[in-house]
């Protein structure tokens, strides 16, 4: 699940099972299981900050042998739809510059999250953690195309 050595962080992930399982209607409302065929493959969380206006994504992962079929965005797509439905305006996710969390890394770039900076302080000395946002405010609407702009392309 983690990178070799990442030993601490298993028992942090063991922990936070423990925190969500055990209490769902607290840390836990902010935890899903995704299933296929009934069969749970992922895990998707977040955790609504207090004043309201701001998220952050965590824990979020997809079996390897399910990995790049899609799922991991959409497990992400429905974290941002309950956010939404909160009026959340940012959402911050930290991930690591391991080479372990490309796959990740590169998902938030795709799904629109800009990164904000590097840090060290992780759980590798040799890595530095890696923090994005997504700005539910200020996205870009996507232009729409008329008949014109076709001709034009
Ligand atoms: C990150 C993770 C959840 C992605 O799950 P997934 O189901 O494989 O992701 P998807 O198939 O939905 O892919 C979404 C995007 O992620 C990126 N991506 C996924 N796997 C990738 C890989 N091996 N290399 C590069 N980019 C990758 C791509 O941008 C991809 O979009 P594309 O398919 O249009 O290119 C999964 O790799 C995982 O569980 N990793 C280990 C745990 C982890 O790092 N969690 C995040 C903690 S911050």
């Amino acid at each position: 699940m983690f990178p070799e050595g990442w030993t601490g962080e298993v028992e942090r992930m063991r922990e936070f099972d423990r925190e969500a399982f055990g209490s769902p209607d607290k840390v836990g409302r902010c935890v899903f299981v995704t299933c296929v065929g009934g069969e749970p493959i992922g895990l998707g969380s977040y955790e609504p900050c207090a004043d309201g206006s701001a998220a952050s994504v965590g824990h979020n992962c997809i079996l390897p042998e399910f990995r790049r079929r899609g799922y991991g965005r959409r497990q992400l797509e429905e974290i941002v739809r309950r956010l939404r439905e909160h009026r959340v305006e940012r959402i911050a996710a930290t991930t690591s510059e391991h080479p372990f969390f490309l796959p990740a890394r590169e998902m938030y770039l795709s799904f629109g999250f800009a990164e904000t900076g590097r840090r060290d302080g992780g759980p590798d000395p040799g890595f530095r953690l890696v923090d994005y946002e997504l700005d539910l405010v200020h996205e870009l609407p996507v232009p729409e195309l008329d008949a014109c702009d076709v001709d034009e392309l």
